[in-house]
């Protein structure tokens, strides 16, 4: 249930509702598309946990679960484009069906890097599917397979996403007012 308005963070975008909403919808795509046959989910820590849930919850595929983690060094509020794997993947790719979980694609500079990365192990396939999309912001040339939905160049947290590593158990998508 909803937390009462006292004890909610910022302004709400997403509730859990609507998110799991949008799940089953995406779920039921994700399954007619690869139907027959078995897709690797990897997970992006941390953001991805509780979407990369949902997602998993409404798959009818056979699948295998992985994470992986990157953290992206730049100065400031710059990226500076130099990404370093923090937590590998231990699972075989070779010609596997891979479904990456992302929480938001920003500039996308972490996400092309991990693309990039996967599909040096040779696998069938490479999909991304993130809940969040801020289009404004890409600088990389990277774009999402699967949306869940697209917001305004905003900083959201909650449902995986922090601010300063807090907030990422909110069950809704919220942003902070500036
Ligand atoms: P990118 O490499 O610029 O695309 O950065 C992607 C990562 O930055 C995401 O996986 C998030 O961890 C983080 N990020 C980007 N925008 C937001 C936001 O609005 N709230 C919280 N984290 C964000
Ligand atoms: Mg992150």
């Amino acid at each position: 249930m909803m937390k009462s308005e006292e004890t909610i963070k910022g302004k709400i975008l997403f509730t859990q509702e609507q998110i799991w909403e949008r799940a089953k919808e995406m779920g039921d795509e994700i399954s007619r598309d690869y139907e027959g046959e078995e897709l690797i989910v990897i997970g992006t820590l941390k953001g991805a946990i509780i979407w990369m849930s949902d997602i998993l919850k409404n798959l009818t595929l056979d699948t295998k679960i992985d994470f992986i983690s990157a953290s992206s060094y730049g100065s400031g509020t710059t990226s500076s484009g130099v990404v370093k794997i923090t937590k590998d993947i231990h699972m075989d790719l070779f010609n596997r069906n891979v479904l990456i979980i992302e929480d938001i694609i920003d500039t996308g500079t972490t996400l092309k890097f991990l693309k990039d990365y996967i599909a040096e192990r040779n696998p069938k396939s490479v999909k991304i599917c993130t809940l969040l999309d801020k289009p404004s912001r890409r600088k990389a040339d990277v774009q999402g397979d699967y949306i869940g939905f697209t917001v305004d160049d905003l900083f959201v947290i909650g449902y995986g996403l922090d601010y300063d590593q807090k907030f990422r158990n909110l069950p809704y998508i919220s942003y902070l007012e500036g």
